[in-house]
């Protein structure tokens, strides 16, 4: 458990929605992580992680796909509930998969519910602005709590073209500062910002009321998100500059893996208190 000379919400037995705005008010960080089976979130959540993300980038990470596209309602679900089942204290999020909220909001509603129902998640986080304010208006009209993503929006990757850092023209800028008043007003319970400049995400969250998570958007917001794989070092092709990785779990584990392929080759393993 987080210990409580550094958080004030340490003795908080459930974190909800409330609780994060609690948390922005009293300008305590949101810790967020992303997690898509049981017992990676179960450790997580022992840990004390205030928010567990799962996340599209489960169609990277776990899947293998290049992008977050391919990913599925159905297997989006899937990872919620494995991480549903793990969590007492986190609020647990999942993404809407690419395709099912965007130009349909009554294809948004169904899909919402259909993640809230069968996983029993605490909320959903989808993609955009004003272009898919309504849908996010029709989840919200069912009692589901929505979270906004703007900046680097990858399920736009085929619009964009690549996985630079977005928002540093003027324009776009003033869109993503827009769109998160939209999203504000709309009653998101929070934005994530990814990979956008520090100062940007500064302005936003200085004029957003609601908590603002960043992912490669600097400091000045009021918490941070990271893909566990990468922060734990077990991806190891991607290395963007805002990413801090606190292991190297790959080398660890194919170090431990070699061991283990060496102790059955020479009939090391097992030994004699290995057996019965
Ligand atoms: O899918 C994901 O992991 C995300 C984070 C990068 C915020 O959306």
């Amino acid at each position: 458990m987080i210990e409580p000379n550094i958080s004030k919400f340490a003795n908080v037995t459930k974190v909800t929605t409330h609780v994060l705005q609690e948390m922005k008010l009293k300008d305590e960080k949101i810790a967020m992580l992303t997690a898509y089976d049981y017992s990676m979130a179960r450790l997580l959540d022992k840990a004390g992680i205030d928010v567990i993300l799962v996340g599209d980038s489960a169609s990277n990470v776990m899947a293998g796909h290049t992008s977050t596209l391919p990913i599925t309602l159905n297997e989006m679900i899937y990872h919620a509930v494995s991480v549903v089942r793990a969590i007492k204290r986190a609020l647990v999020v999942v993404d809407m998969p690419f395709g099912t909220y965007q130009g349909n909001s009554k294809e948004a509603l169904n899909s919402a519910i259909r993640i809230m129902k069968e996983s029993g998640a605490d909320a959903v986080k989808i993609e955009g602005g004003k272009e898919i304010l309504e849908s996010v208006d029709r989840i919200l009209s069912a009692g589901i709590p929505v979270m906004g993503h703007l900046g680097l929006t990858p399920q736009s990757i085929h619009k964009f073209g690549t996985y630079v850092v977005r928002a540093t023209e003027e324009k776009e800028a003033n869109k993503l500062v827009e769109d998160a008043h939209l999203l504000e007003r709309a009653g998101c319970f929070g934005i994530v910002l990814e990979k956008i400049p520090a100062k940007l995400a500064e302005k936003v969250t200085g004029e957003i009321k609601i908590p603002i998570i960043g992912i490669g958007a600097g400091p000045h917001v009021d918490g941070q998100v990271l893909v566990l794989h990468d922060m734990l070092g077990i991806t190891q092709e991607f290395s963007p500059r805002f990413l801090r990785r606190y292991h190297n779990l790959s080398e660890e584990i194919q170090g431990s893996v070699k061991s283990y392929i060496r102790d059955v080759k020479t009939v090391d393993f097992p030994n004699e208190r290995e057996q019965y």
